[in-house]
């Protein structure tokens, strides 16, 4: 996948319109399934207590919340490029110990090998560069530790395909019109997630910026993906 800087932009913009009610259609949209994921997310990074966490595109900060509740005395750092977003994960409670800080996942601010694990929760699908992405990934995380990705992917085609199309695609841009008074930004999530990977395609590009395979699951039918890698040891 190419670099593409207009695609950046045009998350921004989105994310940004819908901000206010981002995690009210998450919970619509998953049934609440997605607070279960994230946590398996966290548990597969196996933190030790006082673990050093990044949350690639946090938006809100449901993944860095997340490993504060199964890790209190983590130094958790939440960074995204859409400012409402991290505005509007602020106002909950509890969040204010999550470190917020404005940056973009394709240079990432922070120096070499920082983190004792670096997640992300339905990001991979909006940067312009995947590739560079989890290459930046790969950079802030210290050897041994674990790098995971939660993502909405391409499902395999199964007998239940066109009824999960019609979810997608129709009910679910219509539920982001009256809850979120956004169908564009919902019409575009159906289309991100079929325009992008299937399961082997993103541990691939995991691999490919020098990361170890540890597990890849799936959940909801094979709709989503946990990928968890570990940066070698240089031993
Ligand atoms: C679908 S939301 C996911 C938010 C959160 N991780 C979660 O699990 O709910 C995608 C987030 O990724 C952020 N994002 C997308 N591309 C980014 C980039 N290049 N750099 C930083 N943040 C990015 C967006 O601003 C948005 O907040």
């Amino acid at each position: 996948m190419s670099s593409n800087p207009n695609k950046s932009e045009q998350v921004r913009a989105m994310f940004a319109r819908i901000a206010h009610r981002y995690d009210l259609m998450n919970r619509l949209m998953t049934g609440g399934l997605d607070l279960r994921w994230r946590q398996q997310a966290i548990q597969a990074c196996a933190l030790p207590p006082d673990a050093w966490v990044l949350d690639v595109g946090a938006g809100t900060g449901d993944l860095a919340a997340e490993a504060l509740r199964q890790r209190p005395g983590a130094l958790v750092v939440g960074c995204d490029f859409t400012l409402p977003m991290m505005l509007r994960g602020r106002m909950k409670p509890g969040r204010d110990r999550i470190r917020w800080v404005g940056g973009d996942a394709l240079r990432l601010p922070f120096p070499d090998e920082q983190f004792d694990a670096v997640v992300s929760g339905f990001v991979m699908r909006n940067v312009a560069d995947l590739d560079q992405a989890f290459r930046e990934q790969s950079r802030v995380v210290r050897p041994s530790g674990r790098v995971a990705c939660l993502e909405a992917i391409r499902p395999p085609r199964r007998w239940w395909t066109p009824l999960y199309r019609f979810y997608f695609h129709r009910t679910v841009p219509w539920m982001g019109a009256i809850v979120a008074g956004d169908r564009a930004a919902y019409t575009y999530l159906p289309q991100s997630v079929e325009g992008f990977f299937t399961l082997e395609e993103l541990a691939r590009a995991m691999i490919r910026a020098g990361l170890i395979l540890q597990e890849a699951r799936t959940f909801l039918l094979g709709t989503v993906a946990l990928i968890v890698s570990m940066k070698p040891d240089r031993r």
